[in-house]
């Protein structure tokens, strides 16, 4: 697991926290932030994106992580989640990270900017299933 200063902390939660407010939440209005950084040092942010047709809707997570990805980016060190409350990631945006790695670490933050909980994809998501389980014999 990667030893993050607070000062690295602090700079994602509150880039994950500014994000939220280009969130497009119509219908929850409960704006969530990501930032995601990288191992080569990149950092992308992602928002929610809500849809008429509810189910439609991207997490902040999901889109932080595609955009690094389209980007060209696979290998994550550390992604700050922000809500107003300090929610934690769905399991969808779970599965998702875990699918680049179970040691990115996930910080979980507040609409202050407080760290509520410092956690890892492994941590979050025991027993993930993982690439590793479609190689075949
Ligand atoms: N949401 C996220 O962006 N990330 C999560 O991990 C949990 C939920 C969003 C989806 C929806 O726009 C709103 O929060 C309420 O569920």
């Amino acid at each position: 697991m990667p030893q993050l200063t607070n000062e690295e902390r602090q700079f994602l939660i509150d880039l994950a926290n500014e994000a939220r407010r280009r969130a497009y939440v119509p219908y929850s209005n409960y704006p969530v932030g990501a930032a995601l950084r990288t191992k080569s040092g990149k950092v992308f942010t992602g928002v929610n994106v809500e849809n008429a047709a509810y189910p439609t809707t991207m997490c902040a997570e999901r889109t932080a992580v595609f955009t690094a990805v389209t980007a060209g980016e696979k290998e994550f060190e550390v992604i700050a989640v922000a809500t107003e409350n300090g929610g934690s990631p769905c399991g969808s945006c779970r599965q998702v990270l875990a699918e680049f790695g179970l040691d990115t670490v996930v910080l979980i933050a507040d609409g202050d900017g407080k760290l509520i909980q410092e956690t890892t994809v492994r941590d979050l998501l025991p027993g993930a299933f993982t690439p590793e389980h479609l190689v075949k014999k």
